[in-house]
């Protein structure tokens, strides 16, 4: 079984809610094409409370965030999906505050956390976390920083020793990327798709397949993990994915 995480890091019910739904019914279809349960989770920021890390180091001991917020709630989801798409409004160039906020303290206790998780394992450092990480990203504007946003989540799943993946070619170079073509409103994308804006098109296409390689990725990685089981037994940095198959064992 193959747990999807979608986060959305939009404040409103919008345009990267209604992309990101996409992306998770892009993202069920494989499972009954490649014949593996798929379940999806929605999470939305909207309304949701995540302070900036305050660097007091809390987390590397405890694994767990010394601030009481909604941190730890999405944190945890994330310790457990295989797969995580964030679906993104640009905000000056880059990603909303609480989502920067979020990857910021997610990062910073993923060595404590990854201790606390696996108690029995002698660890040195945080392990490879072995997940699929997408990206769909959209602004008002086109080159308003799309492209900047996609590369700040790219170095985010290097750094949580993840796979960054991408859709198909030619529309999707870096990620699922667009703009609302100087439109504000939430539902500019929903309207644009309907008008069969050809922009607002390519934007969904490529946030369907992003979503579809980033799954069927995900099922190749936990195929090809259990083909190496041994091997990779061996290898504390693969905790964190043997950890998940083990846990689905049955489902
Ligand atoms: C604080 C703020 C900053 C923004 N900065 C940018 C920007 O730098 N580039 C851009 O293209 N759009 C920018 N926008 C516009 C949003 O990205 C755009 O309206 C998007 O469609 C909102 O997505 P949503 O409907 O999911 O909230 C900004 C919006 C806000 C509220």
């Amino acid at each position: 079984m193959i747990k999807v995480l979608g986060i959305c890091a939009s404040p409103r019910n919008g345009n990267s809610k209604y992309l990101l739904e996409e992306a998770l019914s892009s993202a069920k279809q494989v499972g009954q094409d490649w014949g593996c349960k798929v379940e999806t989770e929605y999470y939305s920021i909207r309304g949701k409370k995540i302070g900036g890390c305050i660097a007091c180091d809390y987390c590397q001991t405890k694994g767990v965030c010394v601030l009481k917020d909604d941190f730890e709630e999405l944190a945890e989801k994330f310790m457990e999906a295989d797969v995580v798409i964030y679906s993104i409004p640009v905000y000056h160039m880059g990603m909303p505050a609480q989502l920067k906020a979020f990857i910021d303290r997610l990062g910073n206790s993923m060595y404590g956390r990854c201790k606390r998780y696996y108690p029995n394992v002698q660890l040195k450092f945080a392990p490879r976390g072995m997940r699929t990480i997408a990206c769909i990203t959209q602004g008002l504007h086109a080159f308003s920083g799309q492209e900047h946003t996609m590369t700040q989540i790219m170095n985010h799943a290097m750094l949580m020793g993840s796979l960054y993946i991408t859709g198909d070619k030619w529309q999707s170079y870096i990620g699922a990327g667009g703009w609302t073509s100087n439109d504000a409103s939430r539902d500019a994308l929903e309207k644009q798709m309907r008008e069969g804006l050809y922009d607002a098109e390519i934007l969904l296409n490529c946030t369907r397949t992003t979503a579809r390689r980033a799954v069927e990725t995900a099922i190749i990685l936990h195929n090809g993990a259990k083909a190496c089981l041994k091997n990779m037994e061996r290898e504390i940095v693969y905790t964190p994915l043997l950890e998940r198959i083990k846990a689905r064992k049955g489902e």
